[in-house]
């Protein structure tokens, strides 16, 4: 398996849950090192660059209001498959929709407050990364 990196981030409503401990161990019991991170308040224009794949879409400016209505933590993780790995532990977008026992069934309340981020192609994990963290500030481990 490919060791890749892809960027995650826990967001404003998990924050405020105070479940960021509970998140970040999932990640490292399934074996993703966390090899960047930072707690940020997303201005408006951060968010709407980092979402601007979706600045056609209806709920973009609901999702630009929540992911900048309180702190965020955005980080990087590290491990084999990282990005599907990721994506495995956070279930569906929708979290009536996502299987029991991941981030998004267990913390999530709705479609637009659904706790976590996390790229979904190398593509998108490159360009995530390279948006919030210089290469120095990413930790080989
Ligand atoms: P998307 O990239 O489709 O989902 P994911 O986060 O699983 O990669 O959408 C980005 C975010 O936009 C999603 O996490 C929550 C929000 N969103 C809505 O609020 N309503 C919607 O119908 C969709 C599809 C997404
Ligand atoms: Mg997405």
């Amino acid at each position: 398996m490919a060791n890749e990196r892809t960027l995650s981030i826990i967001k404003p409503d998990a924050v405020a849950k105070n479940v960021i401990g509970e998140i970040e161990s999932r990640f490292e019991k399934a074996g993703l090192k966390i090899v960047a991170a930072k707690m940020l308040q997303l201005s408006q224009a951060q968010a709407e660059g980092f979402y601007a794949e979706h600045k056609e879409r209806s709920f973009f400016g609901d999702l630009v209001g929540f992911m900048t209505s309180g702190p965020v933590v955005v980080q990087v993780l590290e491990g084999d498959n990282a990005i599907a790995t990721n994506r495995d532990l956070m279930g569906a977008t929708n979290p009536k929709e996502a299987e029991a026992g991941t981030i998004r069934a267990d913390f999530a309340q709705s479609i637009d407050a659904n706790a976590v981020h996390g790229s979904d192609s190398p593509e998108s994990a490159e360009r995530e990364i390279a948006y919030f963290f210089g290469s120095e500030e990413i930790c080989a481990r």
